[in-house]
């Protein structure tokens, strides 16, 4: 087991160069996910501010517009409707010049959204998905905010700032609302969109740039935890194999019992679909099983024959002995399921607390037809190993008394394999197997 704890300079490069790919990875995951977010955001914002500078200017012009028909507006019902749309197609061909663009159609409505006058610009009278939208999406009257509303759209592939414009009277009162498709300059949209795209890269580079910098910092970091982590596993791995030694000198037996005991119950454990920490606990439970011999005393250890009832009893006493070690460490913790229940009997039986079917844990259940079989099958300083036939009737025998039946029914189609494999392998063979399997 010594060797088998001892992680190679080998192991330790694949295992940097496993975190290497995963911090890689993460990190680039992690780039790549503020840099989407970092360009949803600037996008969201520069969109923002270049709608509201539109807006901003349709109502510079709009307040042109107030100005000249600032007498109809003043008069109830808006007054003269044909002045006011004499006004409007003034306006509209000689007074909202701009740099942004031009408004394309305009629609003067009182406060309840009855059109007064209405002007549409000739350079649009061929595009009929005005008609469509403003059909559909025409803002409603009265407008509950009663001030500006405005909404960037595509119609076709040219931008439109749709905007409802509230006008006062001299009393300063609401009395219309000018509605507006204000079609926005292709250059406009072409700066807009080179301005935005320049500094949507430079935020992008930074936060590259930011990565590219944390990376061999993060990597030093997580080398040297993941060093510490793999000297606390190794100082770990070996507290679990000085106890399965200590436990098996002063048993009279070798390291083979634990290494055979532990390859049969992981190998059970698969077959009956064990998660990954009921797997840990079975490997740990298994190699320190009989931990708790150590403090039981050499004259009963080693006494050839039977026990008397009394010594049987002090003998029983290793099951509380091994979870007094045990549970002082965090770590071995997870061993005490099977250790703690690895002489109980399904039909209730056993020992040291007399705990029948499921009431037992599944893994002490595994281990126990695991622990049996090979304490027939093999040769002990007091006995001889029996045959494998022999050791499997004798199993099969206790099949739903002494073992739960299900586990039962698991091992015995892979017992002759198992046994082949582990009654004609080395220490040393059983040693890799079993490295192998963990
Ligand atoms: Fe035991």
């Amino acid at each position: 087991m010594p060797k088998q704890t001892q992680l190679t300079w080998t192991d330790r490069a694949l295992l940097s160069r496993a975190l290497h790919r995963l911090l890689f990875k993460r990190l680039l995951g992690m780039t790549l996910a503020v840099c989407i977010l970092t360009a949803c955001g600037f996008y969201l914002v520069e969109r923002a501010r270049f709608t509201a500078t539109l807006r901003d200017n349709v109502l510079f012009s709009a307040a042109r517009f107030q100005l000249l028909a600032q007498e109809q507006l003043n008069t109830p019902g808006l007054g003269d409707h044909k002045r006011l749309q004499d006004i409007l197609d003034n306006f509209m061909l000689y007074g909202q010049q701009q740099q942004q663009g031009a408004a394309a159609t305009l629609t003067l409505m009182d406060t309840q959204g009855r059109v007064a006058a209405s002007r549409r610009n000739p350079a649009f009278n061929s595009a009929p998905e005005l008609d469509g939208y403003l059909e559909a999406k025409r803002y409603q009257l009265p407008a509950e905010s009663g001030g500006v509303l405005y909404e960037l759209v595509f119609l076709g592939p040219r931008p439109f700032l749709h905007i409802l414009i509230p006008f006062a009277n001299a009393k300063g009162n609401a009395v219309a609302y000018g509605e507006c498709l204000f079609a926005i300059r292709e250059s406009v949209i072409h700066d807009a969109n080179l301005r935005m795209g320049l500094t949507l890269a430079l935020a992008v580079s930074l936060v590259l740039a930011t990565s590219g910098l944390l990376y061999p910092v993060l990597l030093r970091l997580l080398r040297q935890m993941h060093t510490n982590f793999l000297d606390l596993l190794e100082a770990n791995l070996e507290s679990l194999s000085v106890l399965s030694r200590a436990s098996a000198k002063r048993d009279s037996d070798v390291d083979s019992h634990s290494y055979r005991v532990t390859i049969y119950a992981v190998r059970l454990g698969e077959r009956m679909a064990l998660d990954r920490q009921a797997m840990r606990s079975l490997i740990k439970g298994a190699f320190l099983h009989d931990v708790g011999k150590i403090g039981i005393r050499d004259a009963l250890l080693h006494k050839p024959g039977r026990l008397s009832p009394e010594e049987m009893e002090e003998m029983r006493q290793h099951v509380q002995h091994g979870r007094d070690i045990v549970s002082r460490s965090t770590w071995l913790r997870d061993a005490l399921e099977v250790l703690g229940g690895h002489h109980e009997r399904f039909d209730g039986t056993g020992y040291d607390q007399q705990l029948k079917g499921q009431d037992i844990p599944l893994v002490a259940r595994i281990f126990a037809v695991a622990d049996v079989f090979d304490a027939l099958a093999t040769a002990r300083p007091y006995k001889k190993a029996l045959p494998y036939e022999a050791a499997i009737g004798i199993m099969g025998s206790g099949r739903g008394s002494h073992f739960d039946s299900e586990v039962f029914d698991a091992f015995w189609p892979i017992a002759t394999d198992l046994h082949r494999i582990c009654s004609t392998s080395s220490s040393q063979e059983l040693d890799a197997t079993l490295r192998n399997l963990c």
